[in-house]
């Protein structure tokens, strides 16, 4: 059995207005049929595994719960005051996993709750292949063929250039610069990360232990130290404020990677039209497009009528609040909310980021 551990704890700015502090990507509906957060956990039905353990914001306890309502789905919901980043979140869940379950070792399959997966069957197949290298001992990642010199993915070198078998991994770079992506990319046998992984719980804890004593240390005494109220598990702010904010593939992916001997890391190829969507431009890659190529997105209070597009082409717009109307307008994307509007270029989206840091700086 599985313990699906499920990182629900991201700021996701990079939707911004539609995505907030208050509301990240993970708790958006973006295919008008269920949350991400929703299909993370769907995605499961057809898995051997038991109830997951969602950890997140304790800002976001409530959109966790209720979300989980709709769907009749439960989990154990742990609560952290306060983001330290995945390497001390998937340690806060390890070291619950351990102390919650009757199997002394259980695998944790850990997920972030923010990716699109259109073939559910190909992403369970992918982890029913891991299991027993996973079980063994091993680190298991799941790995995404490249299609371009993304900088915002980790890289995997396998020792195969199989892309439905499983390889043992010789490098794990986290997020490299341009130029190597495009070497790496030129050289083949790479693949993304997908921020997918399997672990042991006992492994995690180890490798954890052996690279990052201080954020073990600090895990365990917050783990110590939980409170429950109501459904909630929440960790101990005092405690967990002092923990350093790293990544699992800093912290750990890559360390361990470089170690000489077997290797501890197996990547699965995935190939199941996974999308981290990273932003508007790349949702408006994978969206439905209209003969225009214009993607249309509507929210709870809206729908298509209103969006009027008239020699409009290759535009996303994303109406959540008001009717909106576009007059011979080409490569926008146009975000509508209550009390924010996004126009922008779609090729410069990216640059988001800076208004939500200029937003902050206003707090
Ligand atoms: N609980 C919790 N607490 N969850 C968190 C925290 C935290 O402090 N920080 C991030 N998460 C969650 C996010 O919500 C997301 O689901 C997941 O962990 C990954 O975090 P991101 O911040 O989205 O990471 P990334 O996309 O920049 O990079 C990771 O994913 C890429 C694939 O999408 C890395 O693993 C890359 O190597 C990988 O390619
Ligand atoms: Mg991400």
């Amino acid at each position: 059995m599985m313990i699906p551990v499920i990182m629900a704890g991201g700021s996701g700015t990079r939707l911004w207005p539609l995505s907030r502090t208050s509301f990240p990507k993970q708790f958006l509906n973006l295919n008008g049929v269920d949350t991400m957060l929703q299909s993370t956990v769907s995605r499961l039905d057809g898995l051997p595994v038991d109830e997951p353990i969602v950890i997140c914001n304790t800002e976001h306890r409530f959109l966790v719960a209720e979300q989980l309502r709709q769907i009749q789905k439960k989990a154990s919901i742990l609560l952290e005051p306060i983001g330290r980043n995945t390497a001390p979140a998937i340690a806060l869940a390890a070291l619950h996993a351990l102390r919650n379950n009757k199997d002394h070792n259980p695998v944790l399959l850990i997920l972030a709750a923010d990716h699109i997966i259109n073939d559910g069957d190909a992403f369970r197949a992918a982890v029913k292949k891991l299991l027993p290298e996973v079980e063994n001992g091993k680190f298991g990642t799941l790995g995404i063929v490249p299609t371009e010199a993304a900088t915002g993915y980790g890289y995997i070198k396998a020792n195969t250039t199989s892309t439905d078998e499983l390889s043992d991994v010789e490098q794990f770079v986290e997020k490299p610069d341009l130029k190597t992506a495009q070497e790496y990319l030129k050289e083949g046998g790479y693949f993304w990360n997908s921020g997918i992984f399997m672990v042991r719980a006992d492994r995690y804890l180890e490798a954890l232990k052996e690279y990052r004593p201080d954020i073990f240390n600090i895990c365990q005494l917050a783990i110590e130290t939980t409170t429950t109220d109501c459904d909630f598990i929440r960790v101990n702010e005092e405690v967990f404020s002092k923990c350093a904010d790293e990544s699992i593939d800093y912290a750990i992916m890559e360390p361990l990677s470089q170690i000489s001997g077997d290797s501890q890391i197996v990547v699965s190829p995935l190939i199941a039209g996974w999308n981290d969507i990273g932003s508007w431009s790349a949702l408006w890659e994978i969206g439905n497009k209209d003969n225009d190529g214009n993607v249309i997105m509507t929210g709870n209070s809206t729908s298509k009528n209103d969006i009027i597009m008239k020699n409009s082409q290759n535009c996303l717009v994303s109406a959540n609040h008001k009717l909106v109307a576009t007059i011979g307008i080409k490569d926008l994307v146009i975000v509508d909310t209550p009390d924010a509007i996004l126009v922008a270029d779609r090729s410069m989206v990216q640059d988001v980021k800076s208004i939500v840091a200029e937003l902050k700086k206003r707090e």
